[in-house]
């Protein structure tokens, strides 16, 4: 979040909580013995106001075609230089559920398409599990859509960079849920004080939309016994979506 956004996310949380007062005291006023609830913590809806507001007017115009185009050119940050293609998404354009997973490999740098390595290999399993597919009824795409060099973990900037461009696809996709996987997905989704192992299988809200975030497919190839609980999180999505596994 920029500072601009932090202080429009202040100055909205104080006035969320003035409106909250205002009202608590008309409702004492008419009813001496009520007790209205203390304020809810408003801040992290302030946050997403806060940062809705300022998407990018270039991007936040765009529809999917037009925004791959401008994703395609897209110099906001370094990793343009070392990209050999940019990596949008693919999959259902009216998705039941949109997966966002961390950012190109080497493979999907080099074909322009998300999750086609190893990985990919094995998430395409899991959403077969619970009767998705990238051809029929999901969306996979990455919070960054670049390859960092040598696989390295996205830097913040680059986050900040690409962000518009996920969170118009989410706009424009609709998804029915978002599927988020690993950690950068999770901080992406959840804030980033978010872990991985404390969240996954919760179901939250994300700008309204219902998502659960589960481990990478990368980290459960290294570790197996990560497997379970994915079973058990993709399980957790599906019966949400009223799909029978
Ligand atoms: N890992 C990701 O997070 N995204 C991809 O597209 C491929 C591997």
């Amino acid at each position: 979040m920029n500072e601009t956004d932090k202080a429009r996310a202040q100055y909205l949380s104080k006035a969320m909580d003035s409106v909250w007062n205002i009202a608590s005291d008309f409702e004492r006023s008419i009813n001496p013995d009520s007790k209205p609830d203390p304020a809810p913590d408003l801040s992290k809806t302030a946050q997403v106001i806060a940062s809705e507001k300022s998407l990018d007017p270039e991007i936040s115009r765009c529809n999917l075609s037009m925004l791959s185009e401008l994703c395609s050119k897209c110099e906001k940050c370094q990793l343009s230089k070392t990209r050999t293609h940019v990596v949008f998404g693919t999959g259902s354009t009216s998705p039941l559920v949109m997966v966002i997973g961390e950012g190109p490999g080497f493979n999907e740098d080099q074909e322009g398409i998300p999750f086609v390595g190893q990985a990919g290999r094995f998430l395409d399993k899991w959403l077969e599990s619970i009767h998705l597919s990238r051809d029929e009824n999901a969306y996979i795409c990455n919070v960054i859509k670049c390859r960092p060099p040598e696989n390295r973990d996205p830097m913040d900037e680059e986050i900040e960079a690409c962000q518009d461009y996920l969170i118009q696809q989410i706009n424009l996709l609709k998804p029915k849920a978002i599927l988020g996987l690993g950690r950068f997905a999770c901080q992406f989704l959840f804030g980033s004080d978010s872990k991985i192992t404390k969240v996954h299988g919760l179901l939250k809200m994300y700008r309204g939309i219902p998502a659960i975030c589960t481990f990478h497919p990368a980290a459960v190839l290294r570790n197996l016994d990560l497997k379970r609980p994915v079973w058990s999180d993709l399980k957790k999505l599906a019966a949400f979506l009223g799909i029978p596994v």
